[in-house]
Formats: structure tokens, C-alpha cells, sequence
């Protein structure tokens, strides 16, 4: 079938932008991204690009040349389903809060309720897409409640994850590495290769079984988290030897079997997809007393949780033991540069510590919302919600945020922050002036030679 409408349920991080590429890719299909979100359509369809409520570099370009031609922001679900061939589900699936699997399974209330929206509403045959990472065999619950629920038409259910990394969004889905499509039906299969085909060279699209699909997604974050836990893990021995752990990962890094990528050392990974997928994982294997599985992967978690902990350990002991009243400026508060995402950002959990240790938390991020840091403090409960409101300034400028601080704690990679003048941040700040490099983004050499004490990950 060649698809002439496409309908995508939820406009975030992973619907906008692939959403937008598809539409642009394929001026022949309308794309129409609803969400129940009133306000986030709105900025969606905010005159002012700069407005869109994700920052992704290229992003707001490509909105532009497609917005209101043959790409469409609305709140109006069930027209969107009804009039579509083809439906991608994008909505968000965190780790369940409560009940049976809390902290650990996939919470699928959001995916279930498109599900019975779409079934609900639909008159004519569509193809449903799953877009979320989602547990393995979701699909097929999602095909049952579509089949028993639905007005008697055919749907047929596929598996496409995303493989996007926030930051190089636009990039990763111009030229990506592969596509893939799980599914039992071909013709169904066909159509959406189709839509992907219009920019995508056949031999990198994947067809495969929709379990193999889903198990895919899982493992690729599983696997690229582990490579990070694992030169995490390598730093801390790097910091006790005298070993530098950039060097060790150039050095481990141009054998061609390991290769080069994602061998930076950091404060520990975040986002929203490494560690809720790898949780999935350990639950899954759980249930089918696969033990040995599950506490494989688990420990790529405990080693991360450990790397935030031990930064800010070592943070608050250099100090001389204690933080209390003193002002700690953090730059970066996303979990990675060129975003503006805060999931599960090691800099939340990193600044709650300071914060239980009574520090004065000012934080600069270049595109992070002021009210996103004191929301994600917020969330974790630690603490009432007025001392966090006394304890955390946040700030526009990076300078004011860096003034009088006893110490700078980097925890996002921003290329900014390597042009800064720090000779006049030195000057500006407390002595000793301490930097903590959770990113390894500053010349150790040159920060010393201005007179800072500095502290990097893994050297
Ligand atoms: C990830 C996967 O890369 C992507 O394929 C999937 O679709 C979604 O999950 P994302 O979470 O957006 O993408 O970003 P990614 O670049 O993978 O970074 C995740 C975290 O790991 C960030 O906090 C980043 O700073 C950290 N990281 C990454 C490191 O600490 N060291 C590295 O070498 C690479
Ligand atoms: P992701 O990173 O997976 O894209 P986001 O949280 O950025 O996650 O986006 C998911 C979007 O899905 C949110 O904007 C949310 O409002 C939307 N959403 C969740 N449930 C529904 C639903 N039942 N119908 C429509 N939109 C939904």
C-alpha cells in the first residue's frame, strides 16, 4: 500500500523530530502529530521557531520548510487516527512508580490507552507502529486489545524503534545507521519501508520478526550503556594507578574489534532511554528466572549510579568535608550537550546530594529551562519542596552563576563552556578555586597554570 496519510501519537522527543524528517522526505504524505499536551502543540506551532518545545540542532530548520505544508501540529486525536493509513505510537514510557514492577518495569498505561483510542475510533484498515521503546511482546498486546476492542477493520502491528541519540537527532535520521521493522504481515512490512525508502537505501532498512525488533532496541542501549559503565569502571582504577583513562581509551579504542566511540569517561550516563531499556531488560530476564541475565546487566547500573555518587563524594571531601553554605556553581544541567532534555540527568542526582549536604546550588545550563531544574529536584522527593526553592538559584548568565563559587562542578559537555574566560572566573571565585570536570572537557595543564585546583574523571 503506499501510505498517503501518516497520524503519530505524541509530539516529544522522539515523534517531533522523526516526524518532521519523514515529512520532509516525503512531500507526497501528510503527517499530522497530535498529543493530549495542549500546551506543547502550541509551541509546535509557535511562529517563532525558536519556540519549538525541543531543542535539536537542525530541528527548527526543518520544521520550518515542512510546517503547514504537509506537516500538521494538533490536539485533535481521533481525526488524525480516523483519517490516517498508518499510525506511529510515540508516547512516553517511563518506569513504572508503583504497583507490581515499580522502579523497574516499562509502565505501558500510555501505550495502552492509544491503543484502545485507536481502536476505538477507527473505521478503515490501519497499519499501528510502535515507535516507544517498549518491553518485548508488546505489540502483541497491543494487537489484541486493537482486535478485540476495534470496529471489526484490520490492524496490523510493527515494531520500528528508534535509534536517534538526542543531539544528533536530525543527523542520526537523515543517515542512519539502519531501520528497522519487526512484523508478520509483508505487505504491511512493504508500505512502511516505503515511507522510509523515499531517503533510505533498501540494503540498511531490516525486516525481522516483531520479537527481534523489540529485543534489538533493548539490547543496543544495553550494549552502548555497558561500554560507558565499563570505562567508568576503568577511571576510578585509572584515578587510584595514575593512569589516565583518555589515554587508556584511545589506546583500547583504535582496535578495530572495540572501536572509538563511547569511550568517554563521564559522571555517569542519563537520558531517558539507557537506563529505564536496561531495567526492562533485568525485569524481563527476572521473569523467566533468568537471575544470572538479569544481574549481569544490572550491574551496568549500579556501576553508573556509583560513578554520580563518587563524583560528588569526592566533591564534598576535597572541600575539606563540607559543603554547607558554600555556593557550588554547576554548568550543564541536561543530560548531554545539544538538547534541552533533563531525564534522568547525572547533575540531578549529583546537585540532590550537594543539596542533603546543605551546599547553595547555582546552576547555568545554555538551554535548560530555569523551572525544568527546580521540577527534577522536586521529583525526587528528598527533600520539602521550599528548601529547594532556598537552596538552588538558577541562572542566564554563566558568569554570575560562577561568582564567589568555592567550586565549579561541569556535568554537561556544552562546547561553551570551553571558550569561557576563565582566568576572570578564577579571579571572580573563592579560594582555593576547585573545578570538577565530570565531562574531561577543560586542559587540565592550562586550569592549573591559572591557578585552580582540577579535578577530572579518570586522571
Ligand atoms: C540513546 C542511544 O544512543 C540511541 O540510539 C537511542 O535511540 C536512545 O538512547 P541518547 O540517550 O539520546 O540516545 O544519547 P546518547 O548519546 O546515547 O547518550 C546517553 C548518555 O551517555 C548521555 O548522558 C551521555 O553524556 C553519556 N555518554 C555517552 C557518556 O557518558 N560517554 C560516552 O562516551 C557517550
Ligand atoms: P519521548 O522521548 O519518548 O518522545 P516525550 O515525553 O518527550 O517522550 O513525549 C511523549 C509525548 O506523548 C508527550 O508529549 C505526551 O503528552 C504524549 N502522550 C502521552 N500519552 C498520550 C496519549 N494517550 N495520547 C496522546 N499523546 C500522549
Amino acid at each position: 500500500m503506499t501510505i498517503k496519510k501518516i497520524c503519530c501519537i505524541g509530539a516529544g522527543y522522539v515523534g517531533g523530530p522523526t516526524m518532521a524528517v519523514i515529512a520532509y522526505k516525503n512531500p507526497d504524505i501528510e503527517v499530522n502529530i497530535v498529543d493530549i499536551n495542549a500546551d506543547r502543540i502550541a509551541a509546535w506551532n509557535d511562529e517563532d521557531l525558536s519556540n519549538l518545545p525541543i531543542y535539536e540542532p537542525g530541528l527548527a530548520e526543518i520544521v520550518e520548510k515542512t510546517r503547514g505544508k504537509n506537516l500538521f501540529f494538533s490536539t485533535d486525536i481521533n481525526k488524525a487516527i480516523d483519517e490516517s493509513e498508518m499510525i506511529f505510537i510515540s508516547v512516553n514510557t517511563p518506569t513504572k512508580t508503583y504497583g507490581k514492577g515499580k522502579g523497574m518495569a516499562a509502565d505501558l498505561k500510555y501505550v495502552e490507552l492509544c491503543a484502545r483510542n485507536i481502536a476505538e475510533v477507527a473505521t478503515t484498515d490501519k497499519i499501528v507502529v510502535e515507535k516507544s521503546t517498549l518491553p518485548v511482546r508488546t505489540a502483541q498486546a497491543i494487537k489484541s486489545i486493537l482486535h478485540n476492542t476495534g470496529n471489526s477493520v484490520n490492524f496490523d502491528v510493527l515494531s520500528n524503534p528508534e535509534f536517534l541519540a538526542e543531539g544528533t537527532a536530525i543527523q542520526d535520521l537523515l543517515s542512519p545507521d539502519r531501520v528497522l521493522i519487526g512484523g508478520e504481515s509483508e505487505d504491511a512490512i512493504e508500505s512502511l519501508a516505503k515511507v522510509y525508502g523515499s531517503w533510505v537505501d533498501d540494503d540498511k532498512i531490516l525486516r525481522t520478526n516483531v520479537w527481534s525488533s523489540e529485543l534489538s532496541k533493548l539490547t543496543a542501549n544495553a550494549f552502548l550503556a555497558q561500554r560507558i559503565s565499563s570505562i567508568n569502571a576503568i577511571s576510578e582504577l585509572c584515578e587510584k594507578t595514575e593512569a589516565n583513562v583518555n589515554e587508556v581509551a584511545r589506546a583500547i579504542g583504535m582496535d578495530s574489534r572495540i572501536g572509538s566511540k563511547f569511550l568517554n569517561a563521564s559522571i555517569g550516563f542519563g537520558g531517558s532511554c539507557f537506563q529505564k531499556d536496561i531495567l526492562n531488560l533485568v525485569y524481563i530476564a527476572r521473569s523467566y528466572n533468568l537471575h544470572e541475565v538479569a544481574d549481569y546487566w544490572e550491574q551496568v547500573i549500579v556501576l553508573n549510579d556509583h560513578q554520580k555518587r563518587r563524583f560528588s563524594d569526592h566533591l564534598i571531601k576535597t572541600l575539606y568535608n563540607t559543603v554547607s553554605g558554600k555556593k557550588i556553581a554547576m554548568l550543564g544541567w541536561a543530560f548531554k550537550k545539544d538538547t534541552n532534555d533533563t531525564r534522568e540527568s547525572a547533575a540531578i542526582y549529583v546537585a540532590d546530594h550537594l543539596l542533603s549536604e546543605q551546599a547553595n546550588v547555582a546552576v547555568y545550563d545554555p538551554k535548560v529551562e530555569d523551572f525544568k531544574v527546580l521540577n527534577d529536584l522536586n521529583y525526587l522527593n528528598s527533600r520539602p519542596e521550599q528548601e529547594n526553592r532556598e537552596l538552588v538559584s538558577v541562572h542566564d548568565n554563566p558568569y554570575e552563576a560562577l561568582k564567589d563559587a568555592h567550586a565549579v562542578a561541569i556535568m554537561t559537555e556544552w562546547d561553551e563552556f570551553k571558550t569561557y574566560d576563565w582566568r576572570s572566573i578564577y579571579d571572580n571565585m573563592k579560594k582555593p578555586a576547585f573545578v570538577f570536570d565530570g565531562r574531561n572537557i577543560l586542559d587540565k595543564s592550562k586550569m592549573e597554570e591559572i591557578g585552580f585546583e582540577y579535578y577530572s574523571i579518570g586522571q
